[in-house]
């Protein structure tokens, strides 16, 4: 009877991604008013929207000091509905504020993610000269054309803001680009602009590839090529492409990266983030790249893309930190999910192309009552009143050898992180960490990743506790682990074992809150 209960609760939930209700206009305050941001599993130091369901980052913008996280909303419930862009503003990528709600559904759908550029150039015609429209795109997800049976119910469409963000209004020649030839899955447009052949550029996904498109008005697009049916995992359905180019760390050389999210087939179950480096010419991407790569091991990192506008060319990432495996069911009441930290991508090559992503540096700020360790050695135990907001930073120097450190509170709920050398693999272990059966996949296994080491033999760690997180960073982000977990209280000893290593230059600071 238990199952036949939990499998209904289960089919019914899968079927929420996609249940209709009534377009939604309403006023755009944010109710963060209502919240102290100190719920349970709240977390501190990342960002959560004030209230109800959010998932995908959208409109990653950088313009005049201010960086701008646009989000997939729902105001109403804390499961999937129709989707409205939530908006939020930073000027470290760490604090963020709570901005009225930028977009909402209208007649020709709900407002599914996409990116947002800065049209300097008033190429578009949205503005003027002097006031250059900031320009989101994105795409439009028609309920009724689903239900009906249709197949052409994903397309695109824009929409500009003239005061930086605040206000924005629907272009009225909306669908920009309409669903060719009825692909079901035909969306999350990114938009950039190529400077080589002086056009806007747009990648969006259609199921299993991607697709690019040119405009030179953001209006008007023209189909240039498709890039990934034989390439890459394909376990699940592609989605949120994101195409940028990135200098090779220590060369001239740039190489052009396609962030390509997928649902399910990650790694270690349900959603997870691919990437492919190559070449891209202004028309086609092409890579000689063989095997998947993975931007994160975690099962808790997704549907993550980057900021537009940065200078100097940086790349800085952020990532939904949650998995449509149990998105919906987290034991959270109030609000549901976090991002991930914003995180720098840099490139690399050593025999093959990686991508490292390790969180930005601004984060250094907000680490206080620090306490440093020369050593820490087998069996050594270190106690907190809470772990969970805090930052560990350590060594191991030579060849790594297996080790495990466990987070542990008085409920004696567990969260275990290591290296098995047999598996040459990191791993977090979260089977024990306290509410665990709102859905069998949340703990039904380790969660591991290959060593990518580019250490030399000397090996640093990075990991980040919130109150319902684990971000986990081997060589300044060469292997990451990001992991979501829900103690009954916050852990309060960290223990160390390993018969043959020891963590050195340990680190252990506590981490500001950033909510007021
Ligand atoms: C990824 C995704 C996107 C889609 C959005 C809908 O998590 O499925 O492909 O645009 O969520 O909310």
């Amino acid at each position: 009877m238990r199952i036949i209960l939990f499998l209904l609760v289960f089919l019914s939930c899968i079927g929420c991604k996609k249940e209709d209700t009534t377009h939604i206009k309403k006023e755009t305050i944010p109710e963060n008013s209502v919240s102290n941001f100190r719920e349970s599993y709240r977390p501190q130091y990342h960002f959560t929207p004030p209230t109800k369901w959010m998932n995908d980052p959208n409109g990653l913008l950088f313009y005049k000091g201010t960086y701008h996280l646009f989000y997939q909303y729902y105001p109403d419930a804390i499961v999937w509905g129709p989707m409205h862009w939530g908006h939020a503003t930073s000027t470290d990528l760490i604090s963020w504020t709570h901005q009225p709600i930028a977009l909402y559904p209208d007649k020709l759908g709900y407002i599914f993610s996409g990116s947002a550029v800065m049209d300097i150039n008033n190429t578009s015609g949205l503005g003027t000269k002097d006031n250059p429209p900031m320009v989101a795109i994105f795409t439009y997800h028609l309920m009724e054309g689903e239900k009906a049976g249709r197949n052409d119910f994903q397309t695109q469409g824009i929409a500009y803001s003239l005061d930086e963000g605040h206000t924005w209004t629907k272009y009225k020649g909306n669908p920009v680009i309409g669903n060719p030839t009825s692909i079901r899955d035909f969306r999350d447009p990114k938009v950039m602009w190529h400077e080589a052949s002086q056009q806007w550029i747009l990648t969006l996904v259609a199921g299993d590839h991607a697709k690019f498109y040119s405009s030179s008005d953001l209006k008007s697009w023209t189909h240039l090529s498709d890039f990934g049916k034989d390439k890459g995992a394909h376990g699940g359905v592609w989605e949120c492409p994101d195409l940028f180019p990135l200098q090779v760390t220590g060369t001239d050389q740039i190489k052009w990266v396609l962030l390509i999210s997928i649902n399910p087939g990650a790694p270690n179950g349900g959603s997870g983030t691919q990437y492919f480096v190559g070449d891209f010419d202004g028309t086609t991407f092409t890579t000689t790249q063989k095997e998947p790569k993975w931007i994160d091991y975690g099962t808790d990192n997704y549907a993550g893309i980057t900021y537009n506008g940065l200078p100097d060319n940086e790349r800085t990432f952020i990532g939904w930190m949650s998995n449509w495996n149990y998105a919906q069911q987290t034991p959270t009441k109030e609000w549901r999910s976090a991002m991930t930290l914003s995180r720098k991508l840099t490139l690399h090559n050593k025999k093959t192309y990686y991508l490292k992503s390790y969180p930005v540096h601004t984060i250094d700020n907000y680490s206080y009552d620090t306490n440093t360790y020369d050593s820490i050695t087998n069996g050594f135990s270190l106690t907190s009143r809470n772990f969970n907001e805090m930052r560990i930073d350590f060594t191991i120097e030579g060849v790594l050898k297996d080790f495990q450190i466990q987070f542990s509170n008085i409920p004696n709920n567990k969260l275990s992180i290591g290296y098995r050398k047999d598996e040459d693999a990191f791993f977090i272990d979260r089977r024990a960490s306290g509410e665990i059966d709102f859905e069998p996949r949340f703990a039904e296994k380790i969660h591991t990743a290959p060593a990518l080491l580019d250490s030399n033999g000397r090996t640093t760690f990075s990991i980040f506790l919130d109150a319902s997180s684990i971000e986990f960073f081997v060589d300044q982000g060469a292997t990451v682990i990001t992991d979501q977990f829900f103690p009954e209280q916050p852990f309060t000893v960290m223990t160390f074992t390993s018969e043959k290593t020891k963590m050195e230059d340990v680190t252990v600071s506590k981490i500001k809150r950033i909510w007021n």
